[in-house]
């Protein structure tokens, strides 16, 4: 009996499709109606008293729900949009121009995040080193350490790679870059929801993510934790008067920020995408990512066995403890497959070079796995992926 499906009936899309694509786009919670005309409701009756009755403050207490996810205090994670604005933010906090400068990832890293660390180097003459992948799949732990030395200003890296599910030793990574004196951004997009994640163990200086993924929340809330030790030492660039330690006293000039995490926030909040985000934090904060992991474990090992079966070539780690909830099989032409999977409601992505992505979440029936790997083979063989081609 698997316990976790009493929260099918939480998602409607559950009814219709076999949705296999929360790395994704996590399938959207029943309640985000309600929390929706909730925020509808509160604009249409309440109107500029919504600010002062839940809407100013609500970066950070809806952060506060992500933060139990991540292990985090409350008042330590804002809600913005997106990863990528998160990122310019903690850079805007550093000075590129000095002789620590360097910034190091892996080459797997998401394009996003490296767009905008490039983009900065370049503007500030600073070093980005890109460790590389020697199998497409993994990033060697030993080799992205042995490049963190004394002139590394940021590591910013993500906890489990998009491409392939490969999970990171975060701890080891954290470990080395403080010894040297640098700092860690953990982008934890692909594992919050489904990898436990706990920063008060890892001391991670910084966290990265967002909603639209393994957590149901939808698009438009990324997040950002900052460790509550490194908070008061910097002052980001990237910034506004939500930041400001006192913003309704509108003063000019130069801002003072706020000692918290308002410190990290910058103009008015996008409040409507708040309220959608929450249902899904919730739910995972109910269930508790540790029975979501045991579950995607058992799912993802079953997936690779039927992949194995069909003989098709897995680029995701064989090994569950260096794997998040995504299983890649290659199998040829897996943009078409994907699209004519679509049409038979089968929901799943590819990503080039590396094959179609699978990813069973705690909503996921067994039944489910099977059929998914039983599509695929009759996609193949009976050719109804060349009208996409
Ligand atoms: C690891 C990782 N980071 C970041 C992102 C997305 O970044 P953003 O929130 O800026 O769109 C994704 C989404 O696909 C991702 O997988």
């Amino acid at each position: 009996m698997d316990e976790l499906l009493t929260y099918r009936k939480e998602f409607p899309i559950l009814q219709h499709t076999t949705y296999m694509i929360s790395h994704s786009l996590g399938a959207m919670p029943r309640q985000v109606y309600e929390r929706l005309h909730e925020y509808a409701d509160m604009w249409a009756t309440r109107g500029i008293r919504a600010w002062e009755e839940g809407w100013w403050e609500m970066p950070v207490t809806t952060g506060d729900k992500i933060a139990r996810i991540l292990g985090a205090d409350p008042g330590s994670v804002v809600v913005h949009q997106n990863v990528s604005i998160c990122q310019s933010i903690i850079l805007s906090c550093f000075n590129l121009r000095q002789k620590r400068n360097k910034i190091v990832y892996e080459a797997l890293n998401f394009p996003s995040v490296m767009y905008v660390y490039a983009a900065h180097a370049k503007a500030a003459d600073a070093r980005v080193v890109e460790v590389p992948s020697t199998d497409g799949i993994t990033i060697d732990t030993e080799r992205l350490l042995a490049a963190i030395d004394e002139e590394t200003l940021l590591v910013p890296i993500s906890h489990v790679l998009f491409k392939s599910g490969y999970l990171q030793d975060a701890q080891a990574v954290i470990d080395k870059a403080h010894a040297v004196g640098a700092r860690v951004v953990l982008d934890v997009y692909q594992s919050a929801g489904t990898v436990p994640i706990d920063v008060k163990q890892l001391q991670v200086d910084f966290v990265v993510g967002g909603s639209v993924k393994w957590l149901c929340g939808g698009p438009g809330a990324g997040y950002l934790y900052v460790h509550p030790a490194l908070r008061r030492q910097l002052e980001p660039q990237v910034t506004g008067w939500m930041a400001h330690r006192a913003p309704f006293a509108f003063e000019p000039s130069e801002i003072t920020y706020a000692d918290d995490i308002h410190r990290f926030l910058h103009g008015s909040p996008a409040i409507a995408t708040l309220y959608a985000a929450e249902s899904g934090y919730d739910i995972i904060n109910e269930i508790g990512v540790e029975r979501i992991r045991a579950k995607s474990v058992r799912q993802t090992t079953r997936l690779i066995e039927l992949a194995d079966e069909q003989g098709w070539r897995v680029n995701s780690p064989r090994d569950p403890a260096k794997r998040g909830g995504t299983v890649v099989v290659d199998v040829p032409h897996a943009a078409a497959v994907v699209q004519e999977l679509a049409r038979r409601e089968v929901l799943v992505d590819s990503r080039p070079g590396a094959g179609i992505r699978i990813a069973p979440h705690f909503y996921t029936e067994d039944r489910e796995l099977d059929l998914t790997i039983k599509e695929i083979r009759n996609i193949l063989d009976s050719r109804a992926y060349e009208r996409y081609l």
